[in-house]
């Protein structure tokens, strides 16, 4: 098939190299010309495993371009996917705005025989909005349908090959069947297929990110009273999560969660929720941001009780991406606490495999090398779980340091090595005996 992807963030550029993997003829449209340019030369703009390597693959087939605006070629795609940003607005509300710029690029160009299919993540409502919008636009009832995207960052291809579910929304059952040509191969390998109508579709991809926030922020909830009265969150997250009703996935405790979707998601949905006149229903999702929002804080705290005071304090934060094998750094709990370090007065350096290229913060001292950014540390933090800090020579390292004292804000370090190599260490939602 032919198919036109509109908008080449993480989402669409994914999308695209997905959908040229599965053999059809892409056309990825983003109307920032330096950003379809690099994709052209095989560029990504951000780093996800194994993505780069697919890109180059499938330009060497033929199977996708990139440009900055429509032409005959991408007017004639069979189906044209919209995959822009819906980024937070002041008021926490989600601002469709890049939604509408792209209905109104797309509305010159679009045939009445193709089918526009919605993957961003909106405020339930919005399609049908968009539908209104473009019809008004081209003088036809357009065929949309909404199909929202599961993917993660750092496993975003293999997520786009591999669904565990596709969920579709329609108003005419008819208008699904292209997408369901186009992702025949995914649905012959297994992958199942949810029909439903479109305002659930929409509310699915909400509903499930704010689940799965509330899974972060629950078992962060029980850290917070497991600090108090001396008992362990990470065992408290294992035991439980041996009842199959609540699983044990997604219940880490820690720094919280961050990154592009999770935070701003549940403060569009709130706000949503609240214009909808059924506020109190997602007022528990406001705890939620609350909850994740105090483990930053309390990081700072531990830091401060530690080191006595903050002021012209040498600290070492390793990692700084909101979650390993991205270089995603929106809403990063570890960047937060990195900043709130250096506000406060510290002299904070910080490390990182992918994400320093990002980093914009003058008060921030980036180390690309992890032994090295160790150097006279009076205190480290680990705020990402890379897996070379998980791996980390507790000797090599305690050799770099002035001080031997790591807060574990990922829970992932093996505590009786790293004590054994004569380290203090202090975690989130366990009390540990030192020494
Ligand atoms: C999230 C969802 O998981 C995807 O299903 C969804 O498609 C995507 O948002 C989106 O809306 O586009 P992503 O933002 O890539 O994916 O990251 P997650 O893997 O969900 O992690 C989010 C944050 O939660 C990270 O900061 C991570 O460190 C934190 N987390 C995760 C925890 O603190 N504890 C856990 O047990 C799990």
């Amino acid at each position: 098939m032919k198919i036109s992807v509109i908008g080449l963030g993480y989402l669409g550029a994914t999308h695209a190299v997905a959908m040229a993997k599965l053999g059809h003829s892409v056309i990825g449209i983003d109307n920032d010309p330096a950003k379809a340019e690099a994709l052209n030369k095989g560029e990504i703009p951000f780093f996800e495993p194994g993505l780069s390597q697919a890109l180059s693959e499938v330009i060497s087939q033929g199977k996708v371009q990139f440009q900055s605006s429509h032409d005959e070629n991408s007017a004639s795609a069979d189906i044209h996917f919209l995959c822009v940003g819906t980024p937070q607005s002041p008021d926490g509300s989600a601002n469709t705005s890049y939604l509408y710029a792209a209905i109104e690029d797309l509305a010159p160009h679009l045939s009445q025989t193709a089918l526009v299919v919605g993957k961003s993540t909106v405020p339930v409502g919005t399609a049908q909005e968009l539908k209104n919008k473009l019809q008004s636009l081209v003088g036809f009832e357009p065929r949309i349908v909404w199909n929202p995207e599961f993917l993660r960052e750092g496993t975003a291809l293999e997520d786009s090959l591999k669904p565990d579910r596709i969920v579709i929304g329609y108003w005419h059952k008819e208008d699904s069947l292209p997408l369901l040509v186009a992702y025949e191969k995914l649905i012959k390998a297994g992958s199942p297929v949810v029909e439903l109508d479109v305002p659930t579709a929409e509310l699915v991809k909400v509903a499930a990110n704010a689940f799965l926030a509330t899974k972060v922020s629950f078992i962060n909830a029980m850290a917070e009273v497991a600090e108090v009265v001396g008992a362990d969150a990470v065992a408290l997250s294992k035991a439980i999560g041996y009842d199959e009703r609540i699983g044990n996935k997604f219940l880490r405790s820690g720094i919280g969660f961050g990154g592009g979707c999770l935070p701003k998601d549940i403060r569009g949905f709130i706000a949503r929720a609240e214009e909808l006149g059924v506020g109190q229903a997602l007022s528990f999702l406001k705890e939620v941001d609350g909850i994740n929002e105090r483990r930053r804080q309390r990081v700072i705290e531990l830091a401060n009780k530690e080191l006595g005071s903050l002021s012209g304090k040498n600290i070492t934060v390793l990692g700084i991406s909101f979650k390993p094998n991205s270089d995603d750094l929106r809403e990063s709990p570890a960047l937060e606490i990195a900043r709130s370090l250096a506000r406060a007065g510290a002299k904070v350096t910080v490390t990182d495999p992918k994400a320093l290229h990002g980093l914009s913060d003058e008060n921030l001292k980036p180390e690309p090398d992890t032994y090295t950014s160790l150097e006279n540390a009076e205190l480290v933090i680990l705020a990402t779980e890379w897996d070379e800090y998980k791996k980390l020579d507790p000797v090599q390292a305690k050799s770099k340091v002035a001080n031997a004292t790591i807060i574990d804000g990922r829970n992932v370090l093996d505590v009786s090595a790293w004590q054994a190599a004569g380290w203090k260490v202090i975690a989130l939602g366990r009390t540990i005996r030192n020494g």
